[in-house]
């Protein structure tokens, strides 16, 4: 039962609903002594916020983020520390014609065979605002790691058929879609706007690049590192997959060609992503996963509501006519946490 709580050593537990009060999270394990403001999570939030360009859902909220405990004079306790988001701009009444039926792509029918009954307003616990709670605590997480030397960077690396050729860190937060190739970025924006003027949506690919891990992070079998990975991407809303390295080209591949081999001067090649045998391997972590296109689409699509009659379904609101923009900083924040849960472990390990 539950489902809410992730972690063992750096555990967060997110809570709230897209027109619910509010939505946040409570982390336990942070170090303590560690200087930590709002404005310094905020600015990770803001890069997730809804309204924050034209290829975003226009919902408008501040998603001002409150510590609420676990921080005393400006640096953590060591004690849960308890973020808080309100929600302001619910306008729950748009999902009122949705009530009682189930929306294509959406979890409204196995939410409710699964629970009983379902809040229907804006996805309920199913939506992507929940992962704000998420960013909150991923920006503790990488504060953390930042001391160790580890740094993460996600970006999009492709969307609608559009590859990124480049990869161009100094680009990705320059353009709004966070590719890591400017050309790119360009077609993939205008993508997205032709996806949204004819009522439809797009998916996408986000990649994740990660340095400073040393070599020994992952603790086999049930909780190696590139498990654990999965489990947190997989756990982001509209995520359809996750590859490591070379990840699914690796079965049109030979031994040969995907083996890393090793000289002097450590790994040669990085097929593996960063990980093998579900232990860190020293090289830089590799992973990506895709994004589904967005559920909620202006589209007639036939469905079934809640008494089994055959209908026709058309989701009006303000939705993100694609997903992978604003789950960049999600992709970041879940990274984050499970790579400081595993330096706790590590160090567990060995106390
Ligand atoms: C940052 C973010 C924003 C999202 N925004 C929307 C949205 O505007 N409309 C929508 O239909 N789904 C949106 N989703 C996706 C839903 O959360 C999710 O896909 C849906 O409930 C179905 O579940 P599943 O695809 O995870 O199985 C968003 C997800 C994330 C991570």
């Amino acid at each position: 039962m539950g489902g809410s709580t992730f972690g063992r050593f750096f555990r967060i537990t997110t809570y709230g609903e897209s027109h619910g009060g509010a939505v946040g999270v409570v982390v336990d394990g942070v170090t303590p002594g560690i200087e930590i403001s709002e404005s310094e999570i905020q600015i990770q939030l803001d890069r997730r916020r809804p309204g924050q360009s034209h290829v975003t859902t226009t919902r408008l909220e501040t998603d001002t983020v409150h510590i609420e405990s676990g921080v005393f004079k400006g640096k953590t306790t060591g004690t849960p520390m308890m973020m808080l988001i309100r929600n302001k701009d619910q306008q729950s009444e748009a999902y009122d014609d949705i009530r009682n039926l189930f929306r294509p792509g959406h979890a409204d029918f196995t939410y409710l065979k699964k629970y009983g009954l379902r809040d229907h307003r804006g996805s309920g616990r199913a939506s992507g605002r929940e992962t704000a709670a998420r960013v909150a605590a991923g920006a503790v997480a990488a504060k953390l790691l930042a001391r160790r030397g580890v740094s993460i960077t996600a970006y999009t690396k492709r969307a609608a058929g559009i590859e990124c050729n480049t990869v161009d860190y100094d680009e990705i937060e320059k353009n709004i879609v966070r590719a890591c190739d400017p050309e790119a970025a360009k077609q993939i924006i205008e993508r997205i706007i032709k996806a949204r003027d004819e009522n439809n949506s797009i998916g996408g690919i986000v990649e994740c690049r990660v340095t400073g891990l040393p070599p020994g992070l992952g603790d086999p079998v049930f909780d190696r590192l590139d498990a654990d990975l999965a489990k947190a991407i997989i756990s982001i809303g509209a995520t359809k997959g996750i590859e490591f390295g070379a990840g699914f080209a690796a079965a049109d591949m030979t031994g040969k060609d995907h083996n890393d081999e090793m000289d002097k001067n450590g790994y040669i090649t990085n097929n593996a992503g960063g990980i093998i045998g579900g232990i860190s391997t020293g090289e830089e972590l590799v992973f990506r996963t895709v994004f589904k296109p967005t559920s909620s689409i202006a589209l007639p699509q036939k469905t079934l509501d809640v008494n089994g009659n055959e209908v026709v379904c058309v989701t009006e609101g303000r939705h993100d006519p694609s997903i992978f923009p604003r789950a960049v900083p999600v992709v970041e924040a879940m990274t984050a946490i499970v790579l400081e849960d595993h330096f706790k472990a590590q160090a567990a390990l060995h106390a």
